[in-house]
């Protein structure tokens, strides 16, 4: 079966917001439906073949995103989605006055937020600059890291300008300087494989619905021995408790308190099987055919403003934010919407980007596996056509 085949497809309308979530094939959906029709009941809290049915599905997933991502199965924690994992480590590290966390110019608001927030604190922010385009220079880091550099938090690809940036270099020069490293990887995994041997990063966070999988659940990756503290306390993450004391479970179980998204993280590791039997390699040369073929068809549209690189190698996917002659972008939205193109539109949740292009906002077209070329040149007909209007 060809891969468009695996995904129920909209008949009228060309999906391009795969940025913002992205689609779900078959074998996700039998999957949960697995779960509500097969063996539905909570997980580790009782004895029924049910529930242990349900844990040991649930319990796979661990298994699974080792094998993936080539990490210990006890690293990884069930959350809700990337947001939830920066907040986490935000929230279960122990800060000091004078601390500093340093991010770079493009994050999105989950991965900027939750530091700005430790300003309370007496916590520093300080910021690495990219240039116009959203790359980032060798030094554009060292420049900043000090003693006082606690943590250091970027995202593996811009959710806007979709520019690749060098991950393992600058977490290794982060770890050099002694300082702990996130790596938001909403928009990375599920267009690239993560090797964790080779990228040292201590805590890596992404969403399920950005990679094939359902919405409600994530994943924070957090390496062994480094620091952190439970954000939320509850059931399942007790060894035993009285009335005035309780002592948690040593292991990543401390992390997860009350009921979980089963069937949606049982939907993940479907999700991550369906990656892996696609094949890194298969979605990798999809995503350069389809990113040399929209940064084709936007140089052929003199009227329309693209925003981040302009030559394939610098793009990490095929993520592009654009604004067409002078149409507001939420027009241009719609308009491409009423036409059978789904674009989002706006600040994409990263204003001091837009702030640093000097626009309110763009329109931002994110393709995945299940887009083609023949979609594109579709798109770039209606688009050259829209932009003579603005
Ligand atoms: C780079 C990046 N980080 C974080 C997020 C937040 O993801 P979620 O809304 O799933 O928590 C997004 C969502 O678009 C993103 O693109």
């Amino acid at each position: 079966m060809d891969v468009q085949n695996q995904f129920p497809s909209f008949k009228d309308k060309v999906y391009f917001d795969s940025g913002a979530s992205s689609l779900t094939p078959w074998p996700v959906l039998k999957k949960m439906e697995e779960f509500y029709t097969l063996y539905r009941a909570n997980i580790h809290r009782g004895d029924h073949a049910l529930t242990k049915k349900a844990s040991h599905e649930y319990e796979e997933v661990y298994s699974k995103l080792a094998r993936f991502f080539h990490a210990d199965e006890g690293e990884f924690i069930n959350v809700r989605n990337t947001t939830e994992a920066v907040n986490g480590v935000a929230l279960g590290l122990d800060w000091k006055e004078g601390d500093e966390v340093i991010v770079s110019d493009f994050e999105h608001h989950s991965n900027l937020l939750p530091w700005l927030k430790l300003k309370e604190k007496g916590v520093r922010i300080r910021v690495m600059a990219s240039d116009a385009q959203g790359l980032l220079a060798p030094d554009a880091l060292s420049l900043l890291l000090s003693k006082r550099t606690k943590l250091v938090a970027f995202s593996a690809c811009s959710n806007v300008l979709g520019a690749s940036v060098p991950v393992r270099e600058l977490a290794k020069s982060a770890k050099d300087n002694g300082s702990l490293v996130l790596l938001d990887a909403a928009q990375y995994v599920g267009h690239h494989p993560v090797d964790l041997r080779q990228w040292p990063v201590d805590y890596l966070a992404f969403s399920s619905h950005k990679c094939f999988g359902p919405t409600g659940t994530g994943v924070l990756y957090h390496r062994a021995g480094a620091p952190l503290e439970p954000w939320f306390l509850g059931g399942g993450t007790i060894r035993t408790a009285s009335l005035d004391s309780y002592e948690l479970i040593p292991t990543r179980e401390r992390f997860e308190a009350g009921t979980p998204a089963i069937a949606e993280w049982i939907g993940l590791g479907a999700a991550i099987d369906f990656i892996s039997k696609t094949g890194h390699e298969k979605i990798e040369a999809h995503d350069k055919e389809l990113i040399v073929s929209m940064l084709g068809a936007f140089s052929n549209m003199p009227k329309v403003s693209l925003y981040g690189p302009r030559e394939a190698r610098q793009k990490s996917s095929a993520l592009f934010a654009f604004n067409a002659g002078k149409l507001p972008p939420h027009q241009t939205a719609i308009m491409l919407d009423q036409l059978g193109f789904a674009l989002r539109s706006g600040h994409h949740c990263a204003i001091p980007v837009t702030t640093k292009l000097g626009v309110a906002g763009t329109v931002r077209a994110s393709l995945h596996l299940y887009n083609t070329v023949e979609q594109v040149q579709k798109f770039a007909d209606v688009l050259g056509k829209l932009s003579q209007m603005g």
